[in-house]
């Protein structure tokens, strides 16, 4: 993990005075965590990874003067917006002139500690082989469908299931370049922006298992890279796989919303309820996998006792599919790829639209 610097909440580029004063009250009153940071030697790393970065009148000069890469999240803040303004188009930040803009700069703060809060999804087999990796493959995709052009709001892929065979595979990344968890498992506590790092196919950045390389993966590094990952995409996914290991277990409980695939068919329930009890998937939504009919959808519910948020056709140019490491939600699978798109929506809290 050498080399990741660990990021804050705001970097505060001011020197003692009444803007820095300002600042760091706004920054106290929201419990966030600053550093503040007057050397423009230091600036390269925390400005890469620090959530938010607050310029200040006094500093922005000397800011602009080091030519640092362009990154979102940045403003200028003083009592000169005229003053602040020659200084917004280098650093293509805003300007927030104080006292008047006080409020703003509290929003400004909590849009980036809420940045730091993407929805987190774990999606998990109710039975062996039933599509749980193929699932989680092609939320991140089609959620890494929506990243900008300059790679923010991208998605996250987490692979923290150690007999998976790397989830990698299953979007063509195999051979893309980047630290896979052999690298990160000594991870832990705060980590700063890990997308550098990682191998990124198409907007997602993808935490996959090396092959031939077995990892002990244990709870503390799955946490610090998920946290570090949420503050960077728009959406994270798991695949914990159906192990007792206590990535398996911690990568259930880091999930806000826990997705279970489940075969139509009496087998197929039982075995989800069963995984439901022994994984403690307390919140487990369940995705239904093949069948037809409301019917289905009710007697699986019942049986499994929890609700159905999604239905999965059978696609059957699937399995070649991921032979050929071409995303699942592609190509003529077009009834696969509505249903995750509708999923996708409801993850990252979006209203459905038509059309
Ligand atoms: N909706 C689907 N229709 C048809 N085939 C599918 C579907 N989803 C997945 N498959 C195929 O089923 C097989 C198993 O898929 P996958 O590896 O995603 O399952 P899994 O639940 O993660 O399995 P495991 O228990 O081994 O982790 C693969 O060949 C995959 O291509
Ligand atoms: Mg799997």
């Amino acid at each position: 993990m050498d080399g990741v610097d660990r990021g804050r909440d705001v970097l505060v580029v001011a020197g003692p005075g009444d803007t820095q004063d300002a600042i760091l009250s706004a920054v106290a009153a929201q419990a966030l965590d600053a550093e503040v940071l007057t050397d423009p030697d230091r600036l390269v790393l925390p400005w890469r990874s620090a959530g938010t970065v607050l310029v200040a009148d006094d500093q922005a000069e000397r800011v602009v003067a080091r030519a640092l890469p362009h990154r979102r999240g940045v403003f200028l803040v003083g009592a000169d917006p005229a003053e602040l303004s020659v200084w917004s188009a280098p650093l293509e930040a805003q300007v927030i002139p104080l006292p008047e803009g006080a409020a703003w700069l509290g929003s400004v703060l909590a849009d980036g500690a809420a940045r730091a809060r993407a929805p987190v999804v774990a999606v998990v087999g109710g039975s062996g082989g039933v599509g749980a990796s193929t699932l989680a493959a092609a939320i991140a995709q089609v959620a890494g469908e929506r990243a900008s052009p300059d790679g923010s709001g991208g998605a996250a892929l987490v692979d923290a299931d150690p007999t998976g065979g790397g989830i990698d595979l299953l979007l063509g990344a195999e051979r893309a370049g980047g630290w896979r968890w052999p690298r990160l498992s000594s991870a832990e506590g705060r980590l700063g922006d890990l997308r550098g790092y990682l191998p990124v196919v198409d907007g997602v950045s993808v935490v996959s298992m090396a092959r031939g390389q077995a990892v002990d993966l244990a709870r503390e590094p799955l946490a610090a890279i998920v946290g570090s990952l949420c503050a960077w995409h728009s959406l994270v996914v798991i695949d914990p796989g159906r192990s007792l290991a206590a990535s398996t277990r911690e990568a259930v409980r880091l999930a806000g919303r826990q997705l279970l695939v489940v075969g139509v068919g009496v087998r197929g329930a039982a075995a989800a309820r069963q995984t439901v009890a022994v994984l403690g998937l307390e919140r487990a939504e369940l995705v239904l996998r093949g069948g037809r009919g409301a019917l289905a959808s009710d007697l699986v519910a019942e049986a499994v006792g929890r609700p159905v948020v999604a239905r999965l056709p059978d696609e059957s140019g699937l399995p070649a599919a991921a032979e050929r490491g071409e995303p699942p939600a592609r190509g003529a699978r077009r009834r696969y790829r509505r249903a995750v798109v509708a999923l996708v929506r409801d993850l990252v809290g979006e209203e459905e639209t038509h059309g």
